[in-house]
């Protein structure tokens, strides 16, 4: 027979307004074994489905039961501002914003530069949304900051809650700002996942391609979410599900109901209700919200013949603090005749123009700071 089960908040311990909300629940109906959620461990949810079939709002719903959530990787749309809306349960949020952007609104804000890991733990939701970066190469760089101080998570107790709104964009973005090839980028993706629950991070993530999605991926994962495939069907490997459900069922499931394959190969349909401040489609959040961003000028990237704007402001940085040219040279691996015309050339902008302008690009505290060179 089958056991029916429903998600209660009250099962888990959330912190700050949300206790006192009635939030929006999962309701399952086991068909085979039977795997209670448990909040508190550090889960993988992968939701396969078709644009439209409610993925998003799932990944939304399944954050609000964790203390914390990191909206890491979200659509064009900065459909993550939703938790920012009115009829939304937190109201405890930082946004994360590129270092050349600025924002102007009613939230907390800070630079990805100026982040730190004890930050984020301030809040119950942080979110460094689409718009607040200019470019895909600053983007890039400031999601791997923020992705940076994930690790700095040694001790931990209940999980923070991350989501990859569209798994498959954020693979490409490394395949595109790295040149790195598609099947490293998704073995790395996959490694990090691995690492990240042993940190304590549950990682939501959403894809419409998930046929593009490995079974090494979805092994990987410990609910397997399979919401509205259409006619593309469900994957070879996991076909299997079909006794459970009907192909035409799997294929027009309304948004609200799901088929979920547990790691321990427990499945169950499920239902859930839906998180009403959501982003429905066509709706713009920066206006809602009232938002402003002022996009600086763009950031210059480093490469093997260039010193971009990050490394040029690390010289300085260690030079102000009182390292030599020639350890710097070593610390950095650019040859000591750079590091030398860096800091050349930072102290004449500061001479002639009153600033460095590659310090200032990306808002340095030492971008009107005249060094000390010894003649
Ligand atoms: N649990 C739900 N109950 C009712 N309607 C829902 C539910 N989840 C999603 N929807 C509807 O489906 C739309 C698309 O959902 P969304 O999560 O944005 O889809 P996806 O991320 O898969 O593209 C929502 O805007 C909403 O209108
Ligand atoms: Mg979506």
């Amino acid at each position: 027979m089958n056991t029916l089960e429903q998600l209660n908040y009250r099962d888990t311990d959330i912190i700050g307004s949300r206790i006192k909300q009635e939030l929006p629940k999962i309701r399952l109906v086991w068909a085979r074994g039977r795997e209670p959620l448990d909040f508190m461990k550090a889960m993988i949810y992968l939701i396969l489905g078709k644009k439209g079939s409610g993925k998003s709002a799932l990944i939304e719903l399944l954050s609000l039961y964790y203390p914390k959530i990191i909206d890491l990787f979200g659509s064009r749309d900065d459909e993550g501002l939703c938790y920012c809306r009115k009829n939304s349960p937190i109201d405890d949020i930082l946004l994360i914003h590129g270092d050349n952007v600025d924002l102007d609104c009613s939230w907390d804000t800070t630079s990805v530069s100026k982040l730190t890991y004890d930050k984020i733990l301030d809040y119950e939701v942080v979110i460094p949304s689409y718009s607040f970066f200019s470019g895909n190469a600053g983007r890039f760089v400031g999601i791997n900051k923020l992705m940076e101080l994930f690790w700095e998570r040694r001790k931990w107790k209940k999980p923070i809650f991350v989501g990859v709104r569209e798994a498959s964009s954020f693979i490409y973005s490394r395949v595109k700002q790295e040149g790195v090839n598609m099947k490293l980028a998704k073995a790395d993706f996959i490694f990090w996942q691995r690492e990240m629950r042993h940190f304590g991070y549950s990682l939501g993530i959403d894809t419409i391609r998930w046929t593009s999605i490995d079974k090494e991926m979805r092994d990987l994962a410990d609910w397997l979410v399979i919401k509205k495939v259409g006619s593309q069907g469900i994957p070879e490997d996991i076909d299997f599900l079909y006794r459970y459900i009907d192909p035409m069922s799997m294929a027009g499931l309304p948004p609200n109901q799901f088929m979920l394959l547990t790691e321990n190969a427990s499945i169950a349909w499920g239902k859930s209700e839906y998180p009403e401040f959501h982003k429905e489609e066509g709706v713009d959040l920066l206006e809602e919200l009232g938002i402003e961003i002022t996009y600086g000028e763009d950031i210059e990237e480093s490469s093997v013949q260039r010193i971009g704007d990050e490394e040029h402001e690390k010289i300085i940085r260690l030079y102000n603090e009182g390292n030599g040219m020639t350890k710097i040279s070593k610390l950095i691996h650019r040859s000591s005749a750079r590091v030398h015309n860096h800091i050349h050339q930072h102290n004449k902008g500061v001479i002639e123009d009153g600033y460095c302008s590659k310090c200032r690009r990306i808002r340095s505290d030492l971008a009107d700071v005249e060094l000390y060179i010894p003649s």
